[in-house]
C-alpha cells in the first residue's frame, strides 16, 4: 500500500525510502513490517496505514478508511464507522450534494437560462473542452421566481432545506424560503484530490462585488486547507507547480499546456498549503499578480515554502498582470517560454531591493548596496556569492573587491549568528523547549524521557504490560499516577485501555484518540526502542525507578517549597502585627 507512494528498499527487517512528506536526499522514511507502522527519522511524521493515507491523500479518518476501502475494492460499511461521529451523516449527503449541485451548474450553460454565462466564458477565451475538464458552470440569476430553479431541483433530488444549507448553497430569507447562495454568476468547483465536489467558486459577469463570491467552510471543506485544481495537476507536478492568485489563471495556464497550475481560495497561501505542495513536488513557481499585493504575497509564499524545503521561483511577467492576460495577449508558446526561465527567489529579491531605489542618487545607492550586502552574506557557498557579486557590482556600477569585502565581513558576522542560534535552538531542544507535543518534557527531561523508553517498550510488546503494572514483592505496579508529564499519561491510560478492552494492540487504534501529530511521536517511541535490543522487562524495571527517583525528588522540592513559603507568611504576618 505504502510502495504505491514510496519506492522501498529492504534494510534489516524495516523497508526504508525518501520520505514523501518532506523533501530529503537520503532516506529516512522507515516502515516496520512487524507493527504495520511508519516513521520518518528526519520530519518525525509516523502512523500507521491509515495516517498515511490521511496524510498522503490530505482525508480525514473516515475519508482516509473509505479511500482504503475503495482501493480495495471494498463497499465501504459506512454508517459503521460513521455511528460516533454526528458530523459524519452530514458529510457523505454534503459530498453527494455537492456533486448534484456541480451537474445542475453545469447542464446550465446548455440551456437558455445559462446562454449568458457560457457566452461569458467564451469571452475569456475557455474552449468547450476546457470548460467540461474543469466542470465550469453557470448558476442563473433565480432570487425572484416563486421557487428558484435552483433549489427546486435540489428538494427533488430530495435534499433538506438543512443539508443545502450546511453546504453553503442556500440561504434563508426573512420569511424563511430558501434562495441559492450563488446567483448570476459563472461556477468554479473545487474539487479535493479523491475527486469530490468540497465547495464552489462563483465570478459574477460584470463589474459588481463581490467579484468573486466562494463557500465559507463547510463540514466537508477547510479553505486553508485545498488547492483549486490540485486534482487534475497532481498528475503531473512531481518536477513543479505553477502556483497562480486566481480560478482564471489556473484555467488559462491548464489551457496553455502546463497542466500543474493550482491556485489558493481567495486567501493568502497558509502553512498547511506550503505543506501540500511539499508532497506533491520539489519546485513552486510562483505566478501572482504583477502588483504590489502580488509582491507581498509572493514574499510569504517564499518564507512558507522554504520552511518546507520546497524551492521556489518567480514568474515575471512583463506587459500583463496576471497569467490569464498574459496568455491572452502574447500566447500560450511565449508563456511557456517565460515559465522556462523564471527568475529564482534570489534574483527576484534582489531586483526588488534594486527598483525600490534610485541608483542615480549617491545616499540611496548607498543604501541599496548596503542591503545587497547583507542579502549576499546570507548564500551559504563562495561559488553563489562570486557568481552575484559579480553580476551585482556591474548593476551597481562598483568594484567586485569591494563589494566582496563587505560581503565577506559580513559574512563572518551572520556565521556567527547563525551558529549561535543553532546552539540555541539545539540546547533548547533537548530541554524539551518548543515541544508541542508534550510541551512538560521542560522541567522534566529525564523523567519524560525514561517515559518514552518505557511507552516504547510497552507499544511494542504490549504482553509486557501486565508484568510491569502487577504489584509485587518489591515494587508497587507501574500505573497512571507514575507519570509526571501528561501526554506520556494519556498514552499509558489509553493503552492501558486497549489492552483491557480488546487484549491487544494496534497503532491503527491510536487514531480515535490521537492527533497526526501525536501519532507520529507514538509511534516514534515505539521504533526508537525496536533499534535496541536488550532485555526489555529489566530496563523496565530500571526505568520505573528513574521515574520514581524523579518523583520524590519533585516532591521532596515541593514540600521544601511549601515550607519555606510558610516560614515567609509567618514572618510578614509577625511584622505587620497581625
Ligand atoms: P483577482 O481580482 O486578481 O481576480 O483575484 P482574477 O483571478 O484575475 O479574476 P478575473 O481574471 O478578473 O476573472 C484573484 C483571486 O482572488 C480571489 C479569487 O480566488 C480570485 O481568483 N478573490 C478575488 C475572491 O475570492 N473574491 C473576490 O472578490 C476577488
Ligand atoms: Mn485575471
Amino acid at each position: 500500500m505504502i510502495s504505491s507512494y514510496v519506492s522501498l528498499k529492504r534494510a534489516g527487517s524495516n523497508l526504508v525510502g525518501l520520505c514523501p512528506f518532506h523533501n530529503e536526499k537520503s532516506p529516512s522514511f522507515t516502515v516496520f513490517p512487524a507493527t504495520k507502522g511508519f516513521y520518518c527519522f528526519g520530519c518525525g511524521v509516523g502512523g500507521d496505514v491509515i495516517t498515511f493515507v490521511m496524510k498522503a491523500e490530505n482525508l480525514d479518518y473516515i475519508g482516509a478508511i473509505t479511500h482504503l476501502a475503495k482501493r480495495c475494492g471494498m463497499e465501504m460499511p459506512e454508517n459503521d464507522f460513521q455511528k460516533n461521529d454526528p458530523n459524519a451523516v452530514k458529510k457523505s449527503r454534503i459530498y453527494a450534494m455537492n456533486r448534484d449541485a456541480a451537474r445542475f451548474f453545469h447542464d446550465m450553460l446548455s440551456r437558455p437560462e445559462g446562454a449568458a454565462g457560457l457566452a461569458y466564458l467564451r469571452s475569456r477565451g475557455l474552449t468547450d473542452a476546457v470548460i467540461r475538464r474543469f466542470g465550469l458552470g453557470f448558476a442563473p440569476d433565480d432570487f425572484h421566481l416563486p421557487k428558484p430553479l435552483f433549489v427546486d431541483h435540489m428538494h427533488r433530488l430530495g435534499y433538506t432545506d438543512r443539508e443545502l444549507e450546511a453546504g453553503f448553497l442556500v440561504k434563508f430569507s426573512q420569511n424563511k424560503r430558501p434562495y441559492p447562495l450563488f446567483r448570476n454568476r459563472v461556477m468554479f468547483p473545487v474539487i479535493d484530490t479523491t475527486g469530490e465536489v468540497v465547495a464552489f467558486g462563483g465570478r459574477v459577469m460584470d463589474d459588481s462585488k463581490p467579484k468573486y463570491l466562494n463557500s465559507s467552510d463547510t463540514p466537508v471543506f477547510k479553505k486553508s486547507r485545498n488547492l483549486f485544481a490540485l486534482n487534475l495537476a497532481r498528475h503531473s507536478c512531481a518536477e513543479r507547480i505553477v502556483l497562480c492568485e486566481g480560478y482564471m489563471d489556473v484555467i488559462a495556464v491548464h489551457a496553455a499546456g502546463v497542466p500543474c497550475a493550482v491556485a489558493t481560495l481567495g486567501t493568502a497561501i497558509t502553512a498547511e498549503q506550503a505543506h501540500i505542495m511539499a508532497r506533491y513536488t520539489k519546485e513552486v513557481v510562483i505566478a501572482y499578480d504583477m502588483d504590489a499585493a502580488g509582491r507581498t504575497a509572493a514574499e510569504k509564499a517564499i518564507r512558507l515554502l522554504d520552511s518546507v524545503g520546497v524551492k521556489t521561483k518567480i514568474l515575471k511577467l512583463d506587459d500583463a498582470k496576471d497569467p490569464d492576460e498574459y496568455i491572452r495577449r502574447f500566447g500560450a508558446d511565449k508563456f511557456r517560454l517565460r515559465l522556462n526561465d523564471s527568475e529564482n527567489q534570489f534574483d527576484y529579491r534582489c531586483n526588488t531591493i534594486i527598483s525600490a531605489h534610485n541608483l542615480e542618487d549617491f545616499n540611496d545607492r548607498m543604501a541599496c548596496i548596503s542591503e545587497l550586502t547583507k542579502l549576499l552574506s546570507t548564500l551559504h557557498t563562495d561559488v553563489e556569492r562570486d557568481i552575484y557579486i559579480g553580476r551585482l557590482s556591474e548593476k551597481l556600477k562598483v568594484s567586485p573587491e569591494s563589494l566582496k569585502n563587505d560581503v565577506v565581513r559580513l559574512r563572518k558576522r551572520t556565521v556567527k549568528q547563525e551558529e549561535k542560534n543553532a546552539l540555541k535552538k539545539e540546547l533548547q531542544k533537548s530541554e524539551g523547549y518548543g515541544d508541542r507535543i508534550n510541551p512538560e518534557k521542560v522541567g522534566n527531561r529525564l523523567a519524560a524521557s525514561a517515559e518514552e523508553v518505557i511507552l516504547g517498550i510497552l507499544l511494542l510488546y504490549p504482553e509486557n504490560l501486565r508484568g510491569i503494572t502487577e504489584d509485587t514483592a518489591v515494587r508497587r505496579g507501574l500505573c497512571e499516577d507514575d507519570f509526571m508529564t501528561s501526554f506520556n499519561r494519556r498514552v499509558f491510560s489509553f493503552l492501558r485501555e486497549q489492552m483491557l478492552q480488546r487484549g491487544a494492540f494496534d497503532i491503527g487504534y491510536l487514531g480515535q484518540s490521537f492527533g497526526d501529530d501525536e501519532i507520529g511521536r507514538i509511534v516514534g517511541m515505539q521504533v526508537a526502542r525496536s533499534r535496541l535490543t536488550k532485555n526489555d522487562m529489566d530496563v523496565l524495571e530500571e526505568m520505573l525507578g528513574v521515574l520514581r527517583a524523579e518523583k520524590s525528588k519533585r516532591t521532596e522540592e515541593n514540600s521544601l517549597d511549601a515550607l519555606r513559603a510558610m516560614i515567609e507568611r509567618k514572618k510578614t504576618a509577625g511584622t505587620t502585627g497581625e
